[in-house]
């Protein structure tokens, strides 16, 4: 396997208004030096059309976003929820709409290969 493959994973592409949740690692570094890794999740979303992804972390409490695994769009599936105090997102640009975060969604690279989608291993 090459370095740079080490870093991708391949996932399905989701459709129109859909997701599909991944493994995500991430290393916290704490005072003193020492290291703890931490399973998280992020999401490749498709909305009109375009595709985007984003850690599955809210910004404002760090809970995951969806409601029900793998479920992160409003009903008439023109925003992305956090299921914890509800704040909207732009699917799009990953901004906070309304509710009581500080920022946006964290936003993450991705790139099309093909009939499947390569994201990052760790973030
Ligand atoms: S944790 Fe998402 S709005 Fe509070």
């Amino acid at each position: 396997m090459c370095a740079d493959s080490a870093q991708w994973q391949q996932v399905n592409r989701p459709e129109e208004g859909r997701a599909t949740v991944f493994a995500l690692k991430s290393t916290l570094k704490l005072s003193g030096g020492r290291t703890v890794d931490i399973d998280g999740q992020g999401f490749l979303i498709c909305y009109r059309g375009r595709l985007q992804a984003w850690k599955n972390e809210c910004p404002h409490a760090g809970s995951p976003l969806d409601w029900i695994p793998g479920q992160f769009f409003s009903e008439d599936g023109e925003h992305l929820i956090c299921h914890t105090h509800h704040a909207v997102f732009d699917p799009a640009s990953g901004d906070c709409l309304s509710g009581p975060c500080p920022r946006g969604l964290y936003p993450l690279p991705f790139r099309e290969a093909g009939e499947m989608v390569e994201v990052p291993v760790t973030a």
